[in-house]
């Protein structure tokens, strides 16, 4: 398998071998990477999450869509938003969930991931919510299943399902039918260690919108060939031109090295302080994939205005996983019922 680090703009699933399918994802059987569905396949999942908000403001917001499959949350990473919002959306498609906890399974006795989840596919199971700290592991584990594998956040390199509730609350907030074609959109910080900006990137791009990626120079990729961005490290600037302003935590976990002076330096710089917040368009969207830490990336009273939308995210979340569940084990149930 190819490295999915050395070319973050076209990961490991753009390789045909690796993945024969195309989307619709009924017609694929995993999701790893955004580059699997370009544009059409991102409207295709918008358009289905259409049906799954509508039924999340149902007094019973379940249908019998994936009754008798089962759905494996296989989480070798810490998570809280990305993981409840998969089971919950499992849930509410009458699926059968598996919670398995890398921390307190075999895998602390030895046990290989490649026999972990070949022991976890020998249970029947239909799909496996994999998160990882290591790039390229939800590619590993598609080729050893016969689940489905949906790339819930691997390593430094893609966050699929997050740039897709992304481009749905975006697709929200200004009008499902403007799409994202000229948005100017600015994804401000840690470029460098984060996933959720790699497959922002190709989402956002893929829609039509226009990304400037603003950070201090140790914090973005060695490379940008490829990425369909343009890069500036004056925030300032680049604050009252952008329709839409993502915040980027400072992945302090996954940097091996000290690339900041200080925290303190870093939120100066690049932080949407209350002081920037002036400088923000009248009508401009804040988004953060959350966890987030105020303070640092964005001030507190900042991240609780209403044009902030990490709330609307958190909320799409469970429809956008729904319709993935829902395209890539598709029953043929009747969505209304
Ligand atoms: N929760 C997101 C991720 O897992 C972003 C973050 O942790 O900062 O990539
Ligand atoms: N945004 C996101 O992936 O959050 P978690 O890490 O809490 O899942």
């Amino acid at each position: 398998m190819s490295d999915p680090m050395s070319d973050p703009m076209s990961g490991p699933a753009a390789d045909p071998a690796a993945d024969p399918g195309g989307w619709p994802v009924t017609a694929t059987r995993h999701l790893l990477s955004i580059a699997d569905l370009g544009r059409d396949g991102i409207n295709e999942v918008m358009r289905v999450t259409d049906s799954f908000v509508e039924v999340g403001r149902r007094a019973i917001p379940k249908v019998p869509a994936l009754r008798g499959k089962t759905v494996v949350s296989l989480f070798c990473e810490d998570s809280t938003r990305t993981r409840l919002s998969f089971e919950t959306a499992a849930r509410r498609l009458s699926a059968d969930t598996m919670n398995f906890s890398a921390s307190s399974s075999s895998l602390s006795k030895g046990e290989s991931l490649r026999d972990t989840v070949e022991t976890i596919d020998a249970m029947g199971v239909h799909a496996l919510v994999v998160r990882h700290f290591s790039a390229g592991v939800p590619w590993q584990v598609a080729s050893w299943v016969s689940a489905a594998v949906v790339n819930a956040g691997d390593g430094w390199h893609e966050h699929p399902t997050q740039a897709l509730l992304d481009c749905y609350t975006i697709r929200e907030s200004i009008g499902a039918d403007a799409g994202l074609e000229g948005l100017r959109i600015a994804i401000v910080g840690d470029v460098k260690h984060s996933r959720v900006a790699r497959s922002n990137v190709l989402a956002f791009s893929a829609l039509g919108a226009e990304v400037t990626i603003v950070a201090p120079p140790t914090l973005l990729p060695p490379s940008l060939a490829g990425w369909p961005v343009v890069v500036s490290n004056d925030l300032d600037g680049v604050l009252p031109k952008s329709d839409v302003v993502y915040l980027l935590r400072l992945q302090t976990e996954r940097a091996t090295e000290s690339l900041l002076p200080s925290v303190r330096e870093y939120t100066a710089g690049y932080g949407l302080t209350r002081e920037r917040g002036a400088l923000l368009a009248e009508r401009a969207l804040v988004m953060h994939p959350g966890p987030m830490n105020r303070g640092v990336e964005i001030a507190a009273e900042l991240a609780g205005l209403p044009n902030s939308l990490v709330t609307r995210q958190v909320a799409n979340g469970v429809a956008v996983r729904m319709a993935v569940l829902y395209l890539l084990l598709g029953s043929g149930a009747d969505l209304g019922a």
